[in-house]
């Protein structure tokens, strides 16, 4: 019913833009990412000031509170907007009518109304006001907006691994990805170079394995050169469970990624009975793909991972948890009397099949627990469960095959969705990145569901930015990298089949002043013209 009364409301919005005539064309609302229908009145418009009320009909306090924070800076004050119970201004209610996380929003001489399917539908109606009052300096043109998501997940990652982000920094990330309408943060807490999370069980991980010796310099090229200055941090448990309230306090979900059975290095330094031969190794100060891996062998392994996994979800309240499962080579496997005795044990044919007991026998635990697990698309190549969530990094083929067999799958190809690579294909000014090229006009025309069967879609649960940080350092390169072209990524995670490249640059040229507004660093190139 509800699709249906959109689908009415998206027909009258077709008819609408044929008969419009020029000069109203120009009052637009201009909002990223594109609403799924917008009916904008010819003429009248209702004035947003630092002195307009958010009106709270029906308790929803939390995201009224939020949009009164988050305009602060724009109108200059001291202290948020004014929330109440009653008056005139922008009201904010829930209906069940609404998609869950959709909203309406009616603006007329009366004021703004936002009705949302829960208060998340709220909170995003308040963005879309946000970029409407900074895109026309406060006056909001009359009219009415209809929107709902395409993708239930649209997730942005952050390593804080390779170097590390503080709380501060993370919760400006949340504030970030929260105004492009994500609503789910990959925490990617552990790698070779450092352990960031507390463990109460194991407080090495953080005493030892938080800390590197120093780091690489640049690319490693001839001559490989370390910087001699040693490098870390972590997040206590405290801190942890003050991010996921603050990331959920604006709709979005964290999910801890806690690598296994690769990547695991720092660990390794921390406790070297976790490796298959014991042999005391670095925290890792290099960038790639170590041979140093957990022991898939070894019970105390088992048992190390389960009781990493209890305080993990004790601190993250998300479903899914991420296993990584990336980029684990084999050779200490094939040596290992342990690995060997346990592949036999089990009737495994390989050091591959040994992953896939691993991940499988992981899985079952975090099942067990009421919870979910989601891993690398690697996870396919050892004989993957049809209950695992599989992450498609290494190109698309691995989601559309995941996908094609029933699995759920997020898709994040780094082609397309490491913002971490390169913005342009001449590099000029962009720094030292990692490398490849991820220009936001090739985010903008991806078509997420291309060589896929229709059978396959529904499995296609979202699409994920990656912010990988070995050559990112800090908050402000975080922002070059992800701004504007999470422009282009949440248009693709929200609008995937209303994209309009006839006005996305029209639109991204106000979206460069709200981020000005908000104070956020926003990569030049895409406004240059330059790929
Ligand atoms: C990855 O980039 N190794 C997931
Ligand atoms: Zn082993």
């Amino acid at each position: 019913m509800r699709r249906f009364v959109m689908g009415i409301a998206i027909a009258v919005a077709a008819l609408f833009t044929f008969v419009l005539p020029a000069d109203v064309v120009a009052r637009n609302y201009s909002i990223v990412p594109e609403p799924a229908y917008m009916d904008i009145e010819a003429e009248g418009e209702y004035i947003v000031t630092g002195k307009t009320r958010i009106v709270v009909n029906d308790e929803a306090w939390n995201p009224a509170e939020r949009f009164a924070e988050d305009m602060m800076s724009y109108f200059g004050l001291k202290k948020p907007m004014h929330t109440s119970k009653r008056g005139k201004g922008i009201k904010v209610r829930t209906d069940i009518f609404v998609p869950a996380e959709g909203y309406e929003m009616t603006i007329n001489e009366d004021g703004v109304v936002i009705i949302g399917g829960s208060e998340a539908g709220i909170y995003y109606g308040l963005q879309t006001l946000r970029q409407i009052i900074v895109a026309n300096d406060g006056k909001v043109p009359y009219g009415f907006i209809a929107d709902e998501p395409t993708f239930a997940y649209r997730g942005a990652h952050l390593d804080v691994s390779r170097h590390f982000f503080s709380v501060a920094d993370v919760k400006n990330y949340i504030d970030i990805i929260a105004a492009h309408k994500l609503n789910r943060l990959h925490w990617h807490l552990t790698d070779d170079q450092g352990w960031r999370i507390e463990i109460k069980a194991y407080p090495e991980l953080t005493e030892k394995g938080s800390m590197r010796k120093e780091t690489l310099i640049g690319h490693g090229l001839n001559p490989v050169e370390w910087d001699g200055t040693p490098y870390g941090g972590y997040y206590t448990q405290e801190e942890i469970r003050e991010v996921v309230a603050y990331a959920a306090e604006r709709y979005i979900e964290v999910i801890p990624e806690i690598e296994m059975p690769g990547h695991s290095q720092a660990a390794l330094h921390a406790l070297p009975w976790l490796g298959c031969n014991e042999q005391i190794v670095d925290v890792w100060t290099t960038w790639g793909v170590t041979p140093e891996v957990l022991c898939a062998g070894k019970e105390t392994t088992y048992e190390f991972l389960e009781k990493v996994l209890d305080e993990v979800i004790e601190l993250f309240p998300s479903e899914l948890i991420h296993i990584g499962g990336d980029e684990c080579p084999k050779e200490r496997w094939a040596e290992c009397e342990h690995c060997q005795a346990m592949i036999k044990a089990q009737g495994l044919e390989s050091e591959e099949e040994l992953q896939g007991y691993l991940v499988a026998r992981i899985e079952r635990y975090l099942n067990s627990k009421g919870r979910r697990m989601i891993g690398w698309d690697e996870i396919l190549d050892g004989g993957v469960t049809p209950t695992a969530t599989v992450m498609s990094w290494r190109g698309l083929y691995g989601g559309i095959y995941a996908a094609e067999r029933g699995n759920d799958v997020v898709m994040t190809p780094m082609s397309l969705c490491y913002l971490n690579f390169y913005q342009t294909e001449s590099r000029e000014g962009e720094g030292l990145h990692i490398g490849g090229h991820v220009p936001f006009e090739k985010i903008y025309s991806w078509n997420v569901y291309e060589g896929m069967s229709d059978a396959a879609r529904p499995h296609i649960i979202g699409v994920q930015l990656n912010m990988w940080s070995e050559y990112i350092k800090d908050m402000d390169t975080v922002e070059i990298m992800l701004l504007p072209r999470i422009g282009a990524m949440c248009e693709v995670q929200w609008s995937h089949d209303r994209r309009d490249d006839s006005t996305i640059r029209a639109k991204m040229e106000l979206m460069r002043k709200f981020y000005e507004v908000n104070g956020w660093n926003c990569a030049p190139y895409y406004f240059d013209f330059r790929k």
